[in-house]
């Protein structure tokens, strides 16, 4: 697989549990809650927000309306699939709102300058994000030769060996925790909780600022 493991698929991690809290606190208090899931990959988190009775809007730039489809009578919910890239979506149609964004291991798979484009663009659509993503404490780092560039040239494969070990044969940009400190600051966004998880995976809730 270009971009790795689809692990919402097979496991629901704590971000993603953060996420089905908050709706289900809110559907709770009956509100209706919409959420958009950019990279949903085969939608694990996606169905679990439907689950609960959130309106889900599921966007990757893969095609996987079929196989989310196949699982709608299992779990008895439906989705809106939209297959896009983030950046043509965000640049094009998007004048929907979201109560919630999540970006859960998509946002290092596009260049800085374009998470930057994204990240600000979000802002037009939601006021709440959720994001994981892939940092240069992780074992994939060490199979990274762009590690030591700057932000804005910090873009490539990994090596052979890392493409096999990890199906991520797609380019990428890894982030240390500072410098994804300083691209939610200077794309509008202010950071809500953030951990650093036992892999090196950085993970985050942010609210809109006022800039
Ligand atoms: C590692 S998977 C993550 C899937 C799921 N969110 C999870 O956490 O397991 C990354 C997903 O991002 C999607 N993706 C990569 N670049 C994208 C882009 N520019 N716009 C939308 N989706 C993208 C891939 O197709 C893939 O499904």
């Amino acid at each position: 697989m270009q971009y790795g493991v689809d692990v919402a698929s097979t496991r629901l991690d704590d971000l993603d549990k953060r996420v089905l809290t908050s709706v289900r606190e809110r559907i709770a208090r009956g509100e209706a809650v919409t959420v958009l899931d950019v990279g949903c990959g085969q939608g694990g988190l996606s169905l679990a927000l439907a689950a609960l009775g959130a309106q889900v809007t599921a966007l990757d730039i893969i095609n996987y309306e079929e196989s989310l489809q196949a699982q709608f009578p299992k779990t008895d919910t439906t989705i809106n699939f939209i297959q896009a890239d983030i950046r043509d979506w965000l640049a094009t149609s998007s004048n929907e709102d979201f109560d919630i964004v999540v970006l859960q291991r998509v946002l290092h798979y596009l260049p800085h300058e374009d998470a930057c484009s994204v990240l600000r663009k979000l802002r037009s659509v939601t006021d709440v994000v959720h994001l994981a993503i892939t940092g240069t404490s992780t074992v994939i780092a060490s199979y990274y030769e762009n590690l030591a560039q700057p932000l804005p040239l910090r873009w490539g494969k990994l090596d052979p060996v890392g493409q096999e070990l990890f199906s991520i044969t797609a380019p990428l940009c890894l982030y240390a925790e500072e410098d994804v400190r300083t691209l939610l600051a200077e794309t509008g966004w202010r950071i809500d909780w953030l951990r650093v998880s036992d892999f090196g995976n950085i993970k985050l809730g942010a609210t809109a600022t006022n800039v």
